[in-house]
Formats: C-alpha cells, structure tokens, sequence
C-alpha cells in the first residue's frame, strides 16, 4: 500500500530569484504608512499571522513537500549569506507586530536544523503585540531533533510545538520520510516536548490516499486523551515538484466520517478568527463534548477553502515576504533591510503591500473544478514555511 518513489515528480522551475516590486507608494512622505494595528487588505483580512522560514533544509524528503528525486545532491540551497540574519528577522518581526501580528510561527524546511535556533527565539519572545500581550510564538517541526531540542527551546520562550507526523507504523513512516527515519525517535521528541512543558502540542497528518490512509484510526487511538491535538490535513497542490493529484486527495469529511463510525465525534467552535482547523470533540455517551478525552482538526485547504479569512503572511528563508502559500513571487524585504532602510521605511511597506492584498488561490482553485490545480511556478513549501 505505500508507495516509495513517484514517477509523478514535476522539474522544479526555480522561482526563488524573481520577486514583485516593492510598492513606490510605501517611500514617499506623503504616502507614508506608520503602523497602528488595523491594517487590512482588499478583502478587508487583517495580518494577525506571521510564518518564518528559518531554513530551506530539512533532513527528510516527503514526497508530498521535498521529492527526492529534485532535492537531491546537487540541489542549490540558499549559502548562508542569503538566509535571514536572527538580527534581521527579529527587526523585520517587531514591524509585523506592531501592524497587528499576534501569533509567530518558526517553519523551514526543518527548523531545528537553523544552528542556535534559541537565540532567535529568545529575541521573538520579548516582542509584545499591540495589546501589550507576549506572541503566541510555536514552531513547526518533522521531531527527529525534538528528544535533544526541547527543553532548550523551552528555556528559551517557545511556548508550544506542532510536530508533523504521518503514521505510526513504522515502515509506512520510513517511507513517507523517505530517508529511513524510525517513527520510534519522533515519538520520543513528541513525549520530551510534553515533559518540557512545550504544550498543547499539536500533530499534523497529511493524508494522502493510497499512502497512509490507514494510519488515520491508530493516530487517533494513540493520542486519543492525551492532551495532544491531532489534526489531518488534505494532501495539496502546494509548490510545483509533487506531482499532486486529486485522486490523491482524502477529502476531511470522509475522515471525519472514518473516526465519528468508531470514535463519535461532535463539532466545536472556531477557537479563532481565520483558523485552519475545523475542530471535532470526542462525544460522551450523551453526546456531549468529552473533555477529558480532546479533540482533532481537520484542514481542508481542497474541498472547503477557507481564504475568506486569512490572516497569515510567510516570510521566506531569505526574506521575501510572500502573501499566499501558493504565490509565484514574494516581496523582497531583505533588500530594505540590508539597503539600510529605516523602520520607517520598513513599516510602510508592509503596510502598502497588505493594503494591496488580494490573494485566495484555493477558493480559486474550487471555482475552477474540483480537480483543477495551476501547477507550474508556485515557490516550493518547504522555502516559503508551511
Ligand atoms: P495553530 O495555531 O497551531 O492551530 O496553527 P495553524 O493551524 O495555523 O498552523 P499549521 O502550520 O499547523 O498549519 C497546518 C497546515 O495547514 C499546514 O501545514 C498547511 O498544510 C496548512 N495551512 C496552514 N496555513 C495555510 C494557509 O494559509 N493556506 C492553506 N491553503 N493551507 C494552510
Ligand atoms: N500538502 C499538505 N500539507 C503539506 N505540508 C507540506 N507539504 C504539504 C502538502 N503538499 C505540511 C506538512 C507539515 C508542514 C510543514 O507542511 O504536514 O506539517
Ligand atoms: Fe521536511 Fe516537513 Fe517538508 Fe517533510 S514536510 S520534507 S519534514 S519540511
Ligand atoms: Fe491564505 Fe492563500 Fe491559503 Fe487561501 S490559499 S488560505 S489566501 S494562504
């Protein structure tokens, strides 16, 4: 049932060097932008979401984000020059926060392969939002340096982690990985990250039918009232190296449907504005929400777009500002910055670029037909930050 290599693996067309102009509005005294927390863009969204790719590394290939057969050995990753310093991330971090930015997530590639993480992560977790409240500062992480990483990234601010895992069994998890890694060690950094005190946890489970579609009922078994929140995610069309296909897709509902026949499940509020996650609780025998025994997530960026509230900016490994998960090009900021531009300067033009905001490419995608995908130059996830 799984599947090792793909032959459907698309060549990478490298989109990383082109970028958008930076709106010229952004520099002229009159048009000037300062930051007052209420911006918005052509759809009214506020930015309230900032995504951080620290690196565009990572140690595993999945199939779904880093094909092996194109992130090979002779594939160009950034040099260290071109990455974001922590400097230059933390200065470019205090801007999206004072326009509203409330939650920071660190992503790469594989975040914990960036040397000395906690030192940027000591500097994010002395911003303060708008409110004068501490961020919501997480990371994404594949777990495999987890069991060593967590309690330093405790001790250094990090307030939660979301660890991707696809499968509990370990050959199907070897083999999405595709570099051999034992699903043993990523568990152990899941439970180290509990010890830490790094809750509440959440796992992320990409679904892809036919690969790991068995592995939903044991995920939910295993993590089933411990505390951690499990969510699944719709296989996507993100990047242009997969191969995506819709037959590949498990719609949520038909997950949803997989676990409520086992384990009843009742659907809960939103926690948030513009969140990813449709959440379910375990049902108790009177069909009331169970709290003892949690919840799951289900994202379905392919049958129920949900861009009509999003709030989330990606600032790529080398500081492109990017407005979609699905966008062909970002904004160079890294240029401000190392041009010496003033906060100032910096502030305005994240605020003009917001303000001009108009992406929703997975509702797009759904008004095209169900199967559609545009394919071609989209940047890849694992530089832009999941
Ligand atoms: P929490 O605050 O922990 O709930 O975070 P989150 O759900 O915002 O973030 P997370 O990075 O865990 O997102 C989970 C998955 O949802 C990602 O790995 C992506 O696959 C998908 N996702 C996240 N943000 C977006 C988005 O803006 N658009 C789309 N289409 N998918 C997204
Ligand atoms: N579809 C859905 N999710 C993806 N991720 C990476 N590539 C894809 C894809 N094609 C998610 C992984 C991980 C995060 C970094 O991004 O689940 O949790
Ligand atoms: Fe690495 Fe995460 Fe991409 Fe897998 S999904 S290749 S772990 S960045
Ligand atoms: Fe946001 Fe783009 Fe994802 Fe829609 S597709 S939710 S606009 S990142």
């Amino acid at each position: 049932m799984t599947e090792r290599h793909t032959p459907r693996v698309v060549p990478l067309i490298d989109q990383r060097s082109s970028s958008f102009p930076l709106p010229p509005a952004a520099f002229s005294e009159r048009t000037q932008l300062s930051a007052n927390g209420l911006l918005a863009d052509t759809r009214g969204r506020p930015l309230r979401d900032l995504r951080i790719s620290v690196t565009d590394r990572c140690n595993f290939r999945c199939n779904y984000c880093m094909p092996k057969e194109i992130f090979d050995k002779d594939y160009q990753y950034l040099p260290h020059k071109a990455l974001l310093s922590f400097e230059e991330i933390t200065r470019l971090a205090r801007v999206f926060v004072a326009h509203g930015v409330q939650k920071i997530r660190l992503t790469g590639g594989e975040p914990l392969l960036r040397k000395n993480i906690e030192l940027l992560i000591e500097q994010l977790s002395q911003l303060r939002t708008v409110e004068g409240l501490p961020l919501d500062l997480t990371l994404t992480t594949n777990g495999s340096l987890l069991a060593r990483k967590a309690a330093s990234l405790k001790a250094a601010g990090l307030q939660r982690v979301t660890v991707s895992l696809d499968g509990l069994d370990d050959a199907v998890f070897r083999s999405m990985n595709d570099v051999d890694f034992p699903v043993a060690d990523v568990l152990e950094g899941i439970e180290a990250a509990q010890a830490a005190g790094l809750g509440s946890i959440k796992i992320n489970m990409v679904v892809k039918r036919g690969t790991n579609e068995q592995e939903i009922l044991p995920m939910v078994r295993r993590f089933k009232g411990t505390g951690v929140v499990l969510r699944f995610i719709e296989y996507m069309d993100v990047g242009a190296t997969n191969g995506w296909r819709m037959n590949e897709v498990m719609p949520s509902a038909e997950v949803v449907a997989l676990i409520h026949a086992q384990m009843p499940l009742v659907q809960l509020d939103p926690s948030n504005v513009g969140e990813t996650a449709e959440r379910w609780g375990f049902a108790d025998a009177n069909g009331q929400h169970d709290k003892t025994q949690g919840e799951i997530g289900v994202i379905s960026s392919v049958t129920q777009a949900f861009c009509g509230d999003c709030n989330r900016a990606r600032l790529s490994t080398e500081g492109k500002l990017y407005l979609c998960l699905f966008a062909s090009q970002g904004y160079d900021l890294r240029s401000l910055i190392r041009a010496e531009a003033t906060d100032a300067d910096l502030t305005s033009a994240v605020g003009h670029i917001w303000q001009g905001r108009t992406d929703r490419y997975s509702e797009l995608r759904s008004a095209l037909a169900p199967d559609a995908s545009t394919g071609g130059r989209r940047v890849e996830m694992s530089y832009i930050g999941g």
